[in-house]
């Protein structure tokens, strides 16, 4: 998508055609910095301190990180080690795990002087695989928008889409999930209009959401993570749209904290709840989302403290809990099947189910859990 009239991906391959290149998400919408990854520990870093974060960026960039690691030792040992760094970096986005198996059972049976250049093939490969299944899922998103704006009175004036954390091209390769469907919409001209739940603690809506809808020009407000059910009572609400950093083979879903909240008012509101997801987010080993999907937990610190610009422009963090208290700082949650409208994928929209998912996907019938 366009920075400043600038086409960028999330991630690229340096020119020096071996270091990775990717946009520090932690700094933005203050500051747009293009970091260098270099090796191993690069990669691991900017995955679990959320430089790059979003469940398609995380693999992706997973991807790149084993090719860094080849570079220095592409024997057995390294290539297994390396993999193990990059599982454990953030244990919920199920992306991570399905690139790094897809690059070790090729990799492994390559001889090692073959494995440093099939790795950058791979990675650039799961790169560009992204970016066409979110413009599919963009696609097939828009019929559902289309729909839903076919049916509202004469002389509405906007669609409200409400969404919560960032699944735009930040966090995928380009395009993102649920914005894909959205930016897709905007462009076919459709007047949407976005609710942006600003998603406490890290403030990926407010700061990256709003900052990406900004540049694509699409109008949206940022309202703090409590407001969906009051605007969704009020009939300001015509869908919701997530995505999801592991759904789960019976349709339940799991993303940012909060979205579970969404979902029970949608249903409460009768407000459609839509998710948007890559095949490669689907867990088929996962059969119960609620009680099996792993909710990482992260550092309290992001709780008891807020980051943000001050009036002479600078960006600080401040203490906003008393000192020495205790938080508890889960990351995701999960979504029932039930409370999920539909699953819109590349391959079409189906119901949040076993059934829905292997109409779409039938190769994966019969395969055990
Ligand atoms: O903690 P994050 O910022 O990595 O969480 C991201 C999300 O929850 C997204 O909604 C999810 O990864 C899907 S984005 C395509």
């Amino acid at each position: 998508m366009n920075v400043n009239g600038k086409a960028y991906r999330s991630i690229w391959l340096n020119k020096n055609g071996w270091s990775v290149d990717i946009i520090d998400q932690t700094l933005l919408p203050h500051e747009f910095t293009i970091r260098t990854l270099e090796n191993l520990q690069d990669a691991a870093e900017a995955i679990s301190v959320m430089r790059v974060r979003g469940a398609p960026l995380i693999g992706a960039t997973a991807a790149y990180g084993l090719a860094l690691a080849l570079r220095e030792d592409a024997g057995d040992g390294n290539l297994r080690q390396a993999a193990e760094v990059l599982l454990v970096t953030r244990p919920t986005a199920v992306n991570l795990r399905w690139a790094l198996q897809r690059m070790q059972r090729a990799l492994e049976v390559l001889p090692p002087a073959e494995r440093l250049q099939k790795a950058y093939a791979m990675a650039a490969d799961i790169c560009d695989e992204d970016v066409d299944i979110n413009h599919a899922i963009g696609q097939h998103g828009l019929d559902v928008v289309r729909e839903l704006w076919m049916k509202k009175p004469p002389g509405t004036d906007s669609l409200h889409i409400l969404t919560h954390c960032n699944a735009g091209w930040l966090a995928t390769v380009d395009w993102g999930t649920a914005l894909s469907v959205i930016y897709q919409a905007h462009d076919e001209g459709i007047p949407v209009h976005v609710w942006v739940d600003e998603t406490r603690p890290r403030n990926q809506g407010a700061a990256l959401t709003a900052w990406e809808l900004a540049s694509h020009g699409i109008a949206h407000d940022v309202i703090v993570d409590n407001t969906g059910g009051h605007l969704m009572q009020h009939g300001l609400v015509d869908m919701c749209i997530t995505g999801t950093d592991r759904t789960a083979r019976n349709g339940d879903v799991c993303n940012k904290i909060g979205t579970y909240l969404k979902a029970l008012a949608a249903h409460d509101n009768n407000v459609p709840f839509y998710v948007a997801l890559p095949g490669p987010t689907i867990d088929w080993h996962m059969d119960d989302g609620v009680n099996g999907i792993p909710i990482e937990q992260r550092d309290a610190h992001e709780v008891t403290h807020m980051a943000g610009r001050n009036a002479r422009g600078l960006v600080e963090s401040v203490q906003i809990t008393p000192d020495g208290v205790s938080a508890c700082n889960y990351a995701f949650d999960v979504t029932p099947a039930r409370l999920v409208t539909g699953l819109v994928t590349e391959r079409g929209v189906c119901e949040a189910s076993e059934a829905g998912l292997m109409s779409l996907f039938p190769e994966r019938k019969g395969l055990s859990i």
